[in-house]
C-alpha cells in the first residue's frame, strides 16, 4: 500500500490535542475504530480525514487543517474537518448517535430520528466528501470510509470521484430489516453505503442481515451465492472482515514486567499485595453492559461470601458522548450502583468496585490489564470488542482470565474465554468465581490458544484481505469494460 493514494475517513480523530493550561497535551481516545485504524496508518503512510475535536486542535495544523503524527515518529498525515457546534449537534450527537447508534445496536434503547439532525448529517456527509476530492493526488484513490457516521459518503465520493475505490467499514453491528424500518431515511442510508466497492461487516450475521435490508427496501439486485448487491448500475461485495488489533503489540505497552504491574496497581489503588483484582475497560455507554456487570459482581459476593474483602473490581470508564441525555442517565446509574453495592459489603475490606471514570492512555490501560486476575467484556450487543483483543495481547505470560459476553463478535473468535449472556447475572456470578479460581495450567492452556488466535488474525491481515479484495474487483473491472 506504501506510496498509493490512500485516505481513510473517519468522524474520531486518533491523536486529539487538548489545552492545558499553558501547554498541549496529545491524547489517543478510547475507540475501537482508531484502535484498530492506527498501525495501518503508520504502516501505508496516508492521509486521515477526521473531525478536528480537541480544544487545541486548531492551534498545531498548518494552513491545509493537516498535521503529521504521530507526534514523536510522524509516519502519516490526519487532515482535520472542522465542524459548527449545530453540525456536531445535529450530525454527530443526533443522527449518528441518538439514531443510528442505538438503532443498530440490541440494547433496548430507543433511537431518536429528527430531521433538523438528518440535514445536518447529510451536510457533514458532503463536506467531509469534499476533503476527500481536495485531499485525493490521483483520480483513483482507495478511500476507506469509517463507521456509521457517513453512510451517505461512499456514493457522494463516487460522484465526484468515479474511479476510486471506495471501501466502508460498518464497526457495529446492522440490524434486522424490520428494526431497520424505523430509520425514516433508511433508502436513502443504504444507496448511499452502495456507493462502496466493498462493504464490510465483522460478522457473516450482520452481512445477512444488510443484504436482507437491502432486498427489502431497494430495487436492488441481490446475489444470495457471491454475496455481491447490483444498484444503480454498480456492484458491491458486501463481506465479512472480523476487525483485530496489531501484533506484536508495541514495545512500551508491555515493557513493564507482570509482577511489578501487578505490585504498582494494588499499591496506586490502596489494597493488598495478594489481592485479588478483575478489570474492566469501557467508554461509559450503555451497550458495554456495566449495569449487568456490577450486578454480576454483587451476586457473586451473595453467592460466595468469601470473595467478600478478597476481591475489587476496578472498572476503567472512559466518558463518552455526554451530550446525549441517555449517557448522562447511564453515567448516574452506574455510580449509583457502584455506591451501593460498595455501600452493602465495604464493612469487611477493601470495596469490590472501584470506578475510575475518566480517561486512560492506552500505556495505563495496559498495565491494568497485566496486573489483573481476569478481564471482563460483558457488552450487550457490540460489533467486535477490541478490548477482549487487547487483554490477551497484554497477557505475554500467559495468565489471566477473559470472561466475554456471547453478544460480541470477539465471542466467535475465542471460544475459549468463558462466554457468558451478561443479562444472567448467576451465569456471570458463576463465571467469576471460576476465574477467580482457574489453575494457573488451565489459564495458560486457553490464554495460549486466544493469543495464537489473535496474533495471526492481526490487524494486518484484516486491511489486507480487504484491499486484496479491491484489487480482484478493479482487475475485473477492467477486463469486463
Ligand atoms: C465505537 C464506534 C467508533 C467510535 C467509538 C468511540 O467504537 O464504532 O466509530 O469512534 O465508538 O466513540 P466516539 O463517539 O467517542 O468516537
Amino acid at each position: 500500500l506504501r506510496g498509493e493514494d490512500v485516505i481513510v475517513v473517519s468522524n474520531r480523530e486518533p491523536y486529539i490535542h487538548q489545552r492545558r493550561g499553558d501547554h498541549i497535551d496529545v491524547q489517543r481516545p478510547a475507540s475501537g475504530l482508531v484502535t484498530a485504524l492506527e498501525p495501518i496508518m503508520r504502516a501505508c503512510s496516508g492521509t486521515w480525514i477526521a473531525h478536528g475535536s480537541g480544544s487545541a486542535d486548531r492551534e498545531v495544523v498548518d494552513k491545509h487543517d493537516r498535521i503529521a503524527v504521530p507526534p514523536e515518529t510522524p509516519a502519516y498525515k490526519i487532515r482535520r474537518v472542522w465542524l459548527t457546534p449545530e453540525e456536531e449537534a445535529g450530525y454527530y450527537y443526533g443522527f449518528s448517535n441518538e439514531g443510528l447508534w442505538p438503532l443498530c445496536h440490541i440494547a433496548h434503547v430507543r433511537p431518536i430520528f429528527r430531521s433538523g439532525d438528518w440535514a445536518q448529517y447529510v451536510a457533514v456527509n458532503r463536506k467531509f466528501a469534499k476533503a476527500v476530492v481536495s485531499e485525493s493526488k490521483t483520480k483513483d484513490p482507495i478511500v476507506l470510509v469509517q463507521d456509521y457516521h457517513f453512510a451517505l459518503l461512499p456514493k457522494m465520493i463516487r460522484e465526484e470521484l468515479p474511479e476510486a475505490t471506495v471501501i466502508t467499514f460498518w464497526h457495529i453491528p446492522w440490524p434486522n430489516p424490520e428494526s431497520f424500518a424505523i430509520c425514516p431515511w433508511g433508502e436513502e442510508v443504504i444507496a448511499g453505503m452502495l456507493g462502496s466497492s466493498i462493504l464490510g461487516f465483522h460478522t457473516q450475521f450482520h452481512c445477512n442481515n444488510f443484504v436482507d435490508t437491502v432486498d427489502r427496501l431497494l430495487e436492488a439486485r441481490v446475489d444470495r451465492e457471491s454475496f455481491n448487491v447490483s444498484y444503480g448500475g454498480k456492484l458491491t461485495a458486501v463481506r465479512r472482515y472480523p476487525i483485530s488489533i496489531a501484533w506484536p503489540p508495541e514495545h512500551e505497552m508491555v515493557q513493564k514486567e507482570v509482577p511489578t504491574c501487578r505490585a504498582d496497581i494494588r499499591q496506586k489503588e490502596g489494597l493488598p499485595a495478594e489481592h485479588k483484582c478483575g478489570i474492566g475497560v469501557d467508554r461509559l455507554d450503555y451497550t458495554k453492559g456495566i449495569v449487568e456487570r456490577f450486578h454480576a459482581i454483587e451476586r457473586l459476593l451473595e453467592l460466595n461470601p468469601e470473595w467478600v474483602g478478597r476481591f475489587t473490581f476496578i472498572q476503567i470508564a472512559a466518558p463518552t458522548r455526554s451530550g446525549i441525555d441517555e449517557y448522562q442517565h447511564h453515567e448516574a446509574q452506574v455510580r449509583a450502583m457502584a455506591t451501593r453495592i460498595n455501600g452493602r459489603f465495604e464493612r469487611r475490606g477493601p470495596p469490590p468496585i472501584v470506578l475510575k471514570v475518566e480517561h486512560h492512555e492506552p500505556s495505563e490501560v495496559y498495565e491494568y490489564f497485566r496486573a489483573a486476575d481476569f478481564c471482563f467484556v460483558s457488552s450487550l450487543h457490540d460489533g467486535m470488542n477490541l478490548v477482549a483483543k487487547e487483554f490477551v495481547a497484554a497477557r505475554d505470560d500467559e495468565r489471566g482470565v477473559l470472561i466475554l459476553s456471547q453478544f460480541t463478535g470477539a465471542a466467535r473468535e475465542l471460544p475459549e474465554a468463558l462466554i457468558v449472556n451478561p443479562y444472567d447475572a448467576d451465569q456471570c456470578a458463576a463465571a467469576l468465581h471460576m476465574a477467580l479460581t482457574m489453575p494457573d495450567t488451565e489459564q495458560r492452556d486457553r490464554m495460549r490458544l486466544m493469543r495464537g488466535l489473535v496474533a495471526e488474525f492481526n490487524v494486518f491481515r484484516w486491511a489486507g484481505r480487504m484491499l486484496l479484495d479491491a484489487a480482484a474487483m478493479r482487475r475485473r473491472n477492467r477486463l469486463v469494460g
